[in-house]
């Protein structure tokens, strides 16, 4: 799992004016990270699984901490909570799973509604590296996260592949595969797949300003470093235009 991304958003929430919404909190790696900075937290999810496992990870957090936590299950397309946040983010790639233009546009509509008058977005998005997208290799399983104990006996490890890609849509089909491993030696497969949307630095530019925001900040890295020609992360601050 990866962790870069975590002192980033947390800095980001801990120096808000104001409440924080982030959109595909899922369990809340990069949420109660940012509670446990100082900043007071709405995290919302599409997902019910989701959110329970958030629920279960705040229950344990110091009461100081989890007061500061609120989860709203809802859709980052469609959501209307009638108040405004001084920071609004989408961390690790959620905005991957808009697959078309509509639904990235209701969402960004949905933020700016959502944003205070000085309010900020902040999101991330991979970089597509052109080179992979025709590679026939990129399809191949590779070891994504290493063996770990569930607590019960059994261990579980993750592989990852690119299943497909369409180059017309920008999307590619990922495949997440779960080796589940008993203690006597007998192993179990779990596939998750789902379509992820990729997308190119001025596109984003082009549908930010469509849904009435600007671009206050792009950088490379979340040691907010520029983009370069090694095609990392894309992480955008935008504001009201
Ligand atoms: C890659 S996870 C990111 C989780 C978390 N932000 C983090 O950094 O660990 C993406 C999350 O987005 C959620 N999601 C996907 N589509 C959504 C939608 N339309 N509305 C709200 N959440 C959505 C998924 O349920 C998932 O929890």
């Amino acid at each position: 799992m990866r962790t870069d991304d975590v002192a980033f958003y947390a800095d980001c929430a801990m120096h808000a004016r104001g409440p924080v919404l982030e959109l595909g909190c899922g369990t809340g790696r990069i949420l109660i990270a940012s509670a446990a900075a100082g900043a007071t937290v709405a995290g919302l999810d599409l997902s019910p699984l989701m959110l329970d496992a958030c629920r279960r990870k705040i229950a344990k957090l110091p009461a100081e901490i989890a007061k500061r936590i609120e989860l709203v299950e809802d859709d980052m397309r469609s959501f209307k909570l009638g108040r405004r946040f001084a920071l609004i983010t989408i961390p690790f790639r959620a905005f991957c799973h808009l697959i078309n233009v509509d639904d990235q546009l209701a969402c960004l509509r949905r933020v700016r509604e959502h944003l205070d008058d000085e309010g900020e977005l902040v999101f991330d998005v991979f970089q597509p590296r052109l080179d992979m997208l025709i590679d026939p290799r990129a399809s191949d399983e590779v070891e994504d996260t290493p063996e770990s104990a569930l607590g019960d006996g059994r261990t579980v490890r993750r592989t990852a592949r690119r299943a497909q890609i369409r180059q017309a849509e920008q999307t590619m089909q990922v495949e997440f595969n779960y080796y589940i491993k008993s203690a006597n030696g007998q192993v179990e497969r779990l596939t998750e797949s789902f379509p992820f949307r990729y997308y190119f630095r001025y596109e984003l530019e082009h549908l930010l300003a469509r849904a009435g925001l600007r671009v206050a900040a792009l950088y490379g890295w979340y040691d907010r470093s520029p983009v370069s020609e090694q095609p990392r992360d894309l992480i955008f601050t935008a504001r009201r235009a």
